[in-house]
Order: C-alpha cells, then structure tokens, then sequence
C-alpha cells in the first residue's frame, strides 16, 4: 500500500516573501504551524522584528531578512544567505504588494513605482529564486495574487464610502496570473512547481471595512462573507508540500465563491 500524501512542511526550507502585513502574517502563521524551516523577507526591519518575537513567544522560531524586491542585488544577497546557511531553498511564497497608487487618476510615476515592485520585481524574485531552485532539481513557488486579478473592477461595491480600487492592482496580479503559466512551463523540466492563489477581500479586523461594503461584498459571494485571513494559509501550505507534486500551472481560487458566482 502506498504512503498517505503528506500535508506537513517539516525539514522544507521555504522564503516568504512580505510577511508583516494582514494576510503575510496569516501565512507565517499556517507555514510555521506546519513545520516549516521559515525565512520571512521583508522591506520593514522593525515589523519584522515584531513578527519573529510573537513567533517565538507561541514556540517557531521564525527567521528574518531584509529584503528589497525592487533590487535584484538585495535579492540575489538573501538568496546566498540562505543558501549559505541552509544549504537549499525548497519553496518560496512571493506575498509582497506594493501600493503607491490611490486611485485611477493618480500621477503615472506612482504607476512606474508600483511595477518596480509589483512587476519587475515580482518576476526578478521568482528568477532569482526559481533558478536556485532549478538548480537543485526540485522546488516550489506560490504566488498570491488576487480575484481581481481574473474580473474587473465593480464600483457597486465601493459606492457611498471611501473606499476604491486602484488600477494598477487588476494589472499586476492578472500578469502574475499568466506569468504562473509561464514560469511552470519553464522551469517544469527542473521539477520545479509554479502555483498561483486567488484570494478574495479579505476581513480585517482591526481596520475594519465599511458597514455597506461588507454587505454588498457578501452578497457576491456564495458563502455571504468575505474572508478571514486564516482561511488563506492551507492552501498555501498545500502548494508547498509533497501532497501537490502534481500540481503546477494552477490559479486556486480562495474566494468563497466570488469568482464562480
Ligand atoms: N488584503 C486583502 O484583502 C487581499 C485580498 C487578496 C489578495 N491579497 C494579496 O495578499 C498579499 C498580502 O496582503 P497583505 O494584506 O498582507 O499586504 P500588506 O500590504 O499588508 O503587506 C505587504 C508586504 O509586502 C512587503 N513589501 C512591500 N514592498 C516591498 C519591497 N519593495 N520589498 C520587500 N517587501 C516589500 C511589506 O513589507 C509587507 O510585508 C498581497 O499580494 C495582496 O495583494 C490581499
């Protein structure tokens, strides 16, 4: 009889990529819990300080790293660190965003600004990282991107409060989308798995989002809310482990239904 699939992240050495926002410490949650050695790279040195210490307190010893996602220096210096001390890298999570646009109006440099990160160096990220992994012979990439990356933008939602949806966003994460395709059509060779996750909005709690926006958002839904941020890292935690190693080129839709609606 064959071995059941196994779920857990034990003895991977895997880099999350952003990990001090909403859902960036959701997953550091949901991979630490699952056994993983973690590495989470981020831009802001005292957030990252603050996340390893709740780590700690709650037993994973999570490990942290400055990283800058606009400089394929800074990226290319973290991927000989953790060589360096690990030995391999057996899976990144590329989680980071960056938001300098507000609105559809907003000035084209905040346009080129958000592609620095969003785009260049989202693809230098997974290059830097994906040809080390390409190298060793195995390896796992999971990207997240967003719903709104696949549909457009609805003004429905956001009528009668301040809130809105910048253009760039839809933009950025639907080339992450098919840049998935590409990079596990790549590197598939190499056994090297590329995925890609779809959340949908996700409830924060401690900021939360408008009465109306909340109502009018569950109603697109087919489990009538959004999301919690923990309900995001299993997926994430699947990707990764040995019970996916048939899975590449995917877009998983984490979503409560929005996307099929
Ligand atoms: N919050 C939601 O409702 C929602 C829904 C769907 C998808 N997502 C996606 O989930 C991911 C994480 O969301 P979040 O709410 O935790 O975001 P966040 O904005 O709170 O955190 C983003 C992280 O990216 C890091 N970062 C930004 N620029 C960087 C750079 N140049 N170099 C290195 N790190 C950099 C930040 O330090 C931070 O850790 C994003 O890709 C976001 O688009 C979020």
């Amino acid at each position: 009889m064959s071995e059941p699939p196994t779920f857990s992240l034990t003895d991977k050495v895997i880099v999350q990529f952003g990990g001090t926002g909403l859902l960036g410490r959701a997953l550091v949650d949901a991979l630490a819990a699952a056994g993983a050695t973690l590495i989470v790279a981020s831009r802001n040195r005292a957030a990252l300080a603050t996340l390893a210490a709740t780590q700690q307190a709650v037993g994973h010893p999570v490990q942290i790293e400055e990283v800058d996602i606009g400089s394929a220096a800074s990226l290319a210096t973290l991927r000989d660190r953790v060589l360096g001390a690990q030995g391999r890298i057996d899976g990144i999570v590329f989680n980071a965003v960056s938001r300098p646009m507000s609105g559809y109006a907003d000035d084209l440099d905040h346009w080129r600004a958000s592609m620095d990160v969003n785009a260049t160096g989202f693809f230098a990220t997974v290059r830097t990282f994906g040809d080390a992994m390409a190298e060793q012979g195995s390896g796992s990439i999971v990207n997240i991107a967003s719903q709104m990356g696949s549909i457009g933008m609805n003004p429905w939602l956001y009528e009668g409060t301040s809130m809105s949806a910048a253009p760039d966003y839809f933009f950025h994460k639907g080339g992450m989308i098919n840049l998935t395709r590409y990079l596990a059509s790549h590197y598939g060779k190499n056994n090297v798995r590329v995925n890609v996750v779809s959340p949908g909005g996700i409830y924060n709690p401690d900021t939360p989002q408008a009465d109306a926006f909340l109502e009018r958002y569950g109603k697109m839904t087919m489990l009538g809310r959004m999301a919690d941020a923990p309900e995001i890292g299993g997926s994430v935690v699947f990707l990764l482990s040995d019970a996916s190693t048939y899975i590449t080129g995917a877009n998983l839709p984490i979503d409560g239904g929005y996307t099929a609606k």
